[in-house]
C-alpha cells in the first residue's frame, strides 16, 4: 500500500511517500528555521505563509524522487494536529483535495502518534513498546499496547524538553532552535560541572522549569565571555537524560514491557541515545528513529496513516485542531 503523507503543523513543509508504512520511496522536507531564527522562535503567521510558498514544489519533488505517479497512490494523507492552525490547514486542504482528484481516501494524522510511528520506518519493531515522546511541543511517555493503542503514562506538567534546550541554548547566546548545537557543546564539556537538579513530581509528571531556573541562575554568575558554555550544556544535558530515562525504566518495570524507543526532535539527542544504547547490555530492546525522522517529516505522516490513523467515519470532515 503506498500512501503519500504530508506534514505542516510548525515549521517544516514536508512531503513523502511510504510503502506499507516501513520502507520510504521518497521524504522532502523543507525546513523554514533560518526565516524563523532572526525572531529567536516561529512566527504562526510567517510559517503559514512561507508553507504555502513550498508546499506545491515539496509535494511534486516528492513525486519525482519515489518515481511515483499520482494514480498510483492508494491513499493521502496529512497531519491533522496538534500544531499551528494556519500550517496545518496547508497540508490538510492539499491532501485533502488529491483524494478527492484522485479518488483516494483521505487519511487523517495526529502528529504526536506519528512521531512515535516514526520508529517502525526502516525497522522491525513491533508492539506492545514504551516510548519516550520528547520534541519542541510535547514530553510524554506512552505505552503502545499495539498499532492503534497509544496511552500517556506521564506527561510535563511546565515547559516541554525541545523547549527547554532552546531556552537554555538562548541564555547561551544560540539561535533558535538552540537544541542541536547544545548537544554539539555538551559533547565537549564536563558533565559533573555543574549539578542541577531533578525536580521531584508524581509517577506521571514531569517538571523542567526548575532546571530551566537552576541553569539560568549558574549563568547569571558569569559574564557572557568567561561563560562556561560546553560545562553548563553538558550538566544540563546529564541532568535531562537522567530524568528521562529514569521514568521510562520506571514504567518498563511497571508495566513488565522491556521494549522501549525514542520520539520527537529530541530524540536525536546524542546522550539520550547513547543511555538507550546503553540498555541493551542490561536485556532491554531499545530503538530509537533514524535521525533524519526524529524531527518533523512526513515519512512518520505515512508511517502513521498505516498503522494508526485517526479513526472516524468521514475523514474528509476532519478539521485542524491545535492542542491535543
Ligand atoms: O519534533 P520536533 O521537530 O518539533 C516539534 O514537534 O516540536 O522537535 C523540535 C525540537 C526543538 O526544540 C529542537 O531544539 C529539539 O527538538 N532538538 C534537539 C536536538 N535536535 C533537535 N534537542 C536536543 N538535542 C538534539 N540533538
Ligand atoms: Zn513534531
Amino acid at each position: 500500500m503506498l500512501i503519500l503523507g504530508i506534514e505542516s503543523s510548525c515549521d517544516e513543509t514536508s512531503a513523502a511517500i511510504v510503502k506499507d508504512g516501513r520502507e520510504v520511496l521518497s521524504n522532502i522536507v523543507s525546513t523554514q528555521i533560518d526565516i524563523h531564527k532572526k525572531f529567536g522562535g516561529v512566527v504562526p503567521e510567517v510559517a503559514a505563509r512561507e508553507h504555502l510558498n513550498s508546499i506545491n514544489l515539496v509535494v511534486k519533488e516528492a513525486f519525482e524522487k519515489a518515481n511515483v505517479k499520482p494514480d498510483m497512490i492508494d491513499a493521502f494523507a496529512s497531519t491533522v494536529g496538534p500544531g499551528l492552525l494556519g500550517c496545518l490547514l496547508v497540508g490538510l486542504n492539499v491532501s485533502k483535495t488529491l483524494s478527492i482528484i484522485y479518488n483516494k481516501p483521505f487519511i487523517g494524522v495526529n502528529h504526536l502518534n506519528a512521531h512515535v510511528d516514526a520508529n517502525f520506518i526502516d525497522s522491525d519493531l513491533v508492539p506492545p513498546f514504551i516510548c519516550l515522546l520528547v520534541s519542541g511541543g510535547h514530553s510524554q511517555i506512552i505505552y503502545v499496547k499495539d498499532y492503534g493503542s497509544q496511552q500517556i503514562l506521564a506527561q510535563t506538567l511546565d515547559d516541554a524538553v525541545g523547549e527547554v534546550y532552546d531556552k537554555v541554548a538562548r541564555l547561551c547566546n544560540i539561535p533558535y532552535p538552540g537544541g542541536v548545537m547544545l548537544d554539539k557543546m555538551a559533547r565537549l564539556g564536563a558533565r559533573d560541572a555543574f549539578c542541577f537538579p531533578e525536580a521531584k513530581v508524581k509517577e506521571d509528571e514531569f517538571s523542567f522549569s526548575g532546571l530551566k531556573t537552576a541553569v539560568l541562575r549558574q549563568v547569571q554568575k558569569f559574564n557572557q565571555d568567561d561563560l562556561p558554555k560546553n560545562d553548563i550544556a553538558a550538566s544540563f544535558q546529564e541532568t535531562i537524560s537522567k530524568t528521562l530515562i529514569k521514568k521510562l525504566l520506571y514504567f518498563s518495570k511497571k508495566l513488565n514491557c522491556k521494549t522501549l524507543a525514542l520520539a520527537g526532535g529530541v530524540a536525536a539527542n546524542s546522550r539520550l541515545r547513547e543511555r538507550m544504547e546503553e540498555l541493551k547490555n542490561q536485556g532491554y530492546k531499545t530503538y530509537a528513529p533514524i535521525l533524519k525522522y526524529c524531527t518533523d517529516n512526513a515519512a512518520m505522516v505515512a508511517s502513521c496513516a498505516y498503522f494508526n490513523p485517526i479513526k472516524t467515519d468521514d475523514p474528509l470532515l476532519l478539521e485542524a485542531f491545535s492542542r491535543d
